[in-house]
């Protein structure tokens, strides 16, 4: 087996195994072409020439992309012929190795907790288990919710101590660190974030005499294209956080409707049909009880549950 880096030809051998992964498809043929040009990022494949024509062919790959001082991990697959044999052990360990080699501390991934086999590799490769998140993508809002969207504000630059303040005492009783999402990668959120984030113009929070919530907005920048995205979801009850995933569809929605604007959207229609909304919102937020149930009211929504692993390297 040769363990390299990729190449445009490997594309097709392979997506040709990519295709049924999970029971809902698979995303590799949305992001190759992406990962093979990424800045800081490693695409590697494995190729065999075992079969009885011994032409090369591409069974397994992987992707390693770096950023702070973590190298996260994401794409493994391995043709299902060719599992259990070590691919998918030394492809992760190459991938760590990259980022060693680039003063990463520690390498990063995430693995639903449905995917028996991947938590049985990480467990093998000595990743620990760090943190537990839902995933939930919805078209419609919660209805029935009484909406306090005067209450929901952007966040400022001035209003940092006070989110810091607010995170900081964050009862999370899934981790110690916070962390937040963007197209399936989990960053922790540390000071520097914090601020280009609220830069940005992506965080708001929920506020009625002192914070009691907030949510981290994007939209996605290559996952199915022009879809919204909450990456981080906090709310001292449900309301509250059913409010800032009614208040975000809302944003994203007149944002659709004025992309040509591409304008500021500063008034919020409290009586705004939002059931006519028609993008998808992808929501990720810790699983903690108070925002799976005010997922649960979610209509249509379809929602899973991942772990975040790490590893010190
Ligand atoms: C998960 C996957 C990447 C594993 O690839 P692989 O090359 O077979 O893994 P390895 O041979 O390196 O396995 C290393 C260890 O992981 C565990 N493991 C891997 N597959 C397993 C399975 N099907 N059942 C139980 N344990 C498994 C075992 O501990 C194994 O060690 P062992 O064979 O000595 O018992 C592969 O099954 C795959 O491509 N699955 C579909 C895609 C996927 O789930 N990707 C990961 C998304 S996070």
């Amino acid at each position: 087996m040769i363990y390299r880096v990729a190449k445009n030809r490997d594309k097709y051998q392979i997506l040709d195994f990519c295709k049924n992964t999970f029971e809902w498809g698979d995303y590799i043929h949305e992001v190759w072409d992406i990962w093979i040009k990424e800045n800081n990022g490693l695409l590697i494949v494995a190729e065999t020439s075992d079969g009885a024509s011994h032409i090369p062919k591409s069974v397994a790959m992987i992707h390693g992309i770096l950023y702070e001082d973590t190298i996260w991990i994401e794409g493994i697959r391995v043709n299902p012929v060719y599992r259990r044999k070590g691919l998918a052990s030394t492809l992760v360990n190459k991938v760590i190795q990259y980022g060693k080699e680039r003063n990463a501390k520690k390498a990063s991934t995430v693995v639903s907790i449905k995917n028996n086999p991947s938590k049985k590799l990480m467990n093998k490769l000595n990743f620990i288990p760090v943190d537990k998140w839902i995933y939930s993508s919805t078209y419609t809002l919660t209805s029935n919710n009484d909406k306090c969207f005067d209450k929901i504000i952007k966040a400022e630059i001035k209003d940092i101590k006070i989110i810091k303040t607010f995170l900081s005492k964050l009862e999370n009783d899934t981790s110690d660190i916070i962390r937040f999402v963007n197209a399936w990668r989990w960053y922790t959120l540390t000071e520097n974030q914090l601020y280009k984030i609220i830069i940005n113009s992506q965080l708001y929070i929920f506020h009625d005499k002192k914070i009691m919530g907030l949510v981290i907005v994007d939209s996605n920048p290559y996952f199915n294209k022009g879809n919204y995205e909450i990456g981080y979801l906090y709310g001292e009850t449900k309301e509250i956080v059913a409010n800032l995933i009614n208040y975000y569809g809302i944003i994203a929605k007149l944002h659709n409707c004025n992309s040509k604007k591409n304008g500021e959207i500063n008034s919020i229609p409290i009586n705004d049909n939002i059931n006519d909304y028609n993008k998808k919102i992808n929501i990720f937020c810790p699983d903690i009880k108070i925002n799976s149930e005010a997922l649960l009211e979610l209509e249509n929504n379809d929602t899973s549950k991942f772990i975040v692993y790490d590893k010190k390297i």
